[in-house]
């Protein structure tokens, strides 16, 4: 049985599709990668696992089922339990996931504290041990820090933290190094990388970096207009695409080029 098992999965939002019959899955301890322009439906994958589609956001159809477990009719209290030790996400805007009123260690301390009675202390160490590894400088001071006090890129990894603090086995993460320069982008991949190797956790990877896509992903899922329109092993995917939508998205990379003079 698949980690996690979408089937023929619609979503619209006020009667709009977003989703269209997506069915995909993922395997314990595998990194899927989720690629596709802007507004193809990517973050609206991740909303339904977690079940924050919001007021405007609806379920048509379709079933999403995890360790065989239908998430989509679960209570709120099984939900509740399930996300952040289970399922854990890192938001696409990291600033989302913290209340602006008050400082990041105690909000840490709850968000693991609600699941498992560990000390503060060990939360802390844990912690700081870990904001070390995502790269960010001085964890004591990002520890006593309020979350207006953080760049983009801090608050994105202080996010990844609190996500990975509680050791899920299946991490949910949006865009989670879109606002990291290249070298600390690189040892965010290398820490996520290991942590799979170390717990085996299964990864949903959104990105448009195909260079972390590149090095994370087992498999690709490419998303247009909400339907699947290729799936596969990452080398496959990046190097032989199968459809023009892929291969127009993979050569948009490159020609990202500063346009002439003049022009
Ligand atoms: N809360 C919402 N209410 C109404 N429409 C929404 C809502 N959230 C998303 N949509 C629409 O659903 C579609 C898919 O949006 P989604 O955010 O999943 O795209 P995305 O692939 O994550 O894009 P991006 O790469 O820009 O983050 C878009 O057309 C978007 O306008
Ligand atoms: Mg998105």
């Amino acid at each position: 049985m698949p980690l996690l098992q979408t089937t023929s999965l619609s979503v619209s939002y006020d009667g709009q599709p977003a989703l269209r019959g997506l069915s995909f899955s993922v395997e314990e301890g595998e990194i899927l990668g989720i690629v596709g322009e802007s507004g193809s439906g990517k973050s609206t994958v991740l909303k339904v696992l977690t079940g924050l589609l919001g007021p405007s956001g609806q379920i048509a159809g379709g079933s999403v089922r995890y360790q065989g477990r239908d998430l989509i009719h679960i209570s709120s209290r099984e939900r509740r339990a399930l996300l952040g030790p289970e399922i854990g996400m890192v938001f696409q805007d990291a600033r989302s996931s913290f209340c602006p009123v008050r400082r990041i260690g105690p909000q840490l301390c709850e968000i693991v504290r609600a699941h498992r009675s560990v000390p503060k202390d060990q939360i802390r160490r844990e912690a700081l041990d870990l904001m070390d590894k995502l790269g960010l400088e001085d964890p004591a001071r990002v520890w006593e820090s309020w979350p207006f006090q953080l760049s983009g890129g801090m608050s994105q990894r202080v996010g990844l933290c609190a996500a990975l603090l509680l050791r899920p086995r299946l991490l949910l993460a949006d865009e989670p190094t879109s606002a990291l320069d290249v070298t600390v982008r690189r040892q965010v991949v290398e820490e996520l990388l290991r942590l799979r190797a170390e717990r085996g956790t299964a990864i949903v990877l959104v990105a448009h970096d195909m260079g972390v896509i590149r090095a994370m992903a087992d498999r690709i899922l490419v998303l247009r207009e909400g339907s699947a329109v290729e799936q596969g092993p990452c080398s496959a995917v990046l190097d032989r695409p199968q459809s023009p939508y892929t291969q127009a998205l993979m050569e948009a990379v490159p020609h990202l080029r500063r346009p002439p003079e003049g022009a």
